[in-house]
């Protein structure tokens, strides 16, 4: 057979193989395995930071991808001083940019505290909201706070003071993503949850509909009894991490700090872009047992994706489990990405028209062998056991 014949018989077979292969990829089961682990940052190592803590990991609109933590410079304690660093990747996680800070506090113990990373795909802009003394210890009042990068994570513009809009209250962002609406009601919008402080705790969101120049207060879900303090089992919704269904509500999974209920997350959705979290849309999901920590949760394409230390006791046992039904129920063999000492936790993934991106989750969390902060880890996680 000539070289021509063996071409044209060659091509319709490629175009066919073209076409299966987009769709045995939207068809293959979900079978995560991690196929590249890297320690990002290491406490008490080469940088001689104390501890780093509080990660949060996102690909930018150009594709890269940033990791930030908390460097907690001299003691391990939420009050301490701090700068924010960063680390960057342009090829999905194989090698990453040495350290670089964002701001530091220099010696303050209630400074910095992080945070939440929300990516706005239209204006093209990665956002990190934060907030300047939390706790209110040595200072007042406290701020939240932004800083917005718009050369794909290399430079940040100076700090924001949004509690000019917002009003003063304490507020902590996250730690975790925020979300950009990709669905109605209100597309587009930027939604920033978080959490008050323990005796006025609870989940509030805080919401812009132009790109971060303008924000508003949106949804509160309180703690009862709010602004006071609490007991063992009382309801005190937390550290969250929301996620937009494709229906255009979005799912908050919350931290139940006081294990009200369960020593298990709670689940709430706002079916308003944001606006409220109706106690009637509130669940605990018995399956996401938790010791009460900060988790991670991401939506792709139709799935979901959770990661916790999957204990009632402690932060051991970092585990990604994956939901084909909006979080009503959870596979049955989740994946342990770690055995050992483990944290906070944060996800993120492509979104993309590309075969090979879609196949991609990646995860960045605290983990250790004597304790959970001894270091920050990044996974790249394959969904279909490396096929
Ligand atoms: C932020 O703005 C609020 C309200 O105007 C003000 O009280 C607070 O001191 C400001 N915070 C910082 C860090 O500038
Ligand atoms: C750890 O989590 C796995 C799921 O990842 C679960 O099957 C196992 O029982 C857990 N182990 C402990 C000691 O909690
Ligand atoms: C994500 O990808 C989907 C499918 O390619 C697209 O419809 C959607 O607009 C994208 N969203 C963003 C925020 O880029």
């Amino acid at each position: 057979m000539g070289f021509l014949a063996t071409l044209t018989l060659l091509l319709p077979v490629l175009q066919v193989y073209r076409g299966v292969g987009a769709d045995v990829n939207s068809k293959l089961q979900v079978n995560p395995l991690v196929v590249e682990e890297q320690l990002l940052w290491v406490s008490q190592g080469a940088a001689a930071v104390n501890t780093f803590r509080i990660p949060l990991l996102t690909f930018t609109p150009q594709g890269s991808l940033l990791a930030f933590c908390e460097a907690r410079k001299f003691s391990s304690s939420d009050m301490a001083a701090k700068f924010f660093a960063v680390r960057r990747s342009v090829d999905k996680g194989s090698t990453w940019s040495p350290m670089s800070f964002i701001l530091d506090d220099g010696s303050l113990v209630d400074g910095l505290n992080l945070g939440v990373v929300v990516v706005d795909e239209l204006a093209k802009s990665v956002i990190l909201v934060y907030t300047w003394c939390f706790h209110q210890y040595h200072c007042s009042p406290s701020s939240v706070m932004m800083v917005e990068s718009t050369d794909d994570g290399l430079s940040w513009s100076r700090p924001r003071n949004l509690s000019e809009q917002l009003g003063v209250k304490s507020f902590a962002p996250g730690p975790g993503l925020g979300i950009q609406k990709r669905h109605a009601p209100h597309r587009g919008r930027l939604v920033v949850c978080g959490h008050g402080t323990l005796a006025g705790d609870g989940v509030f969101c805080i919401l812009s509909d132009d790109h971060g120049k303008t924000w508003v207060n949106g949804a509160a879900l309180k703690s009862i009894p709010y602004n006071q303090p609490k007991q063992p089992l009382d309801f005190n919704p937390d550290e969250c991490q929301p996620v937009e269904l494709s229906d255009g509500s979005i799912m908050v999974n919350v931290r139940n700090q006081n294990n009200y209920h369960c020593q298990c997350r709670m689940v709430v959705r706002s079916l308003d872009g944001g606006k409220t979290l109706p106690v009637e849309e509130l669940f605990f999901d018995h399956a996401l047992i938790d010791p009460t920590v900060a988790a991670g949760m991401l939506e792709k394409e139709g799935m979901l994706y959770f990661t916790n230390p999957a204990s009632t006791q402690q932060r051991v046992n970092l585990t990604l489990r994956w939901s084909l039904t909006n979080g009503k129920s959870w596979e049955k063999a989740p994946l342990q990405l770690w055995p050992g000492p483990s944290g906070y936790s944060c996800m993120t993934s492509l979104n993309s028209s590309m075969a090979e991106d879609r196949k991609f989750i990646f995860v960045l969390y605290e983990r250790g062998h004597r304790d959970s902060v001894e270091t920050v880890a990044f996974a790249k996680i394959h969904l279909y056991g490396g096929l």
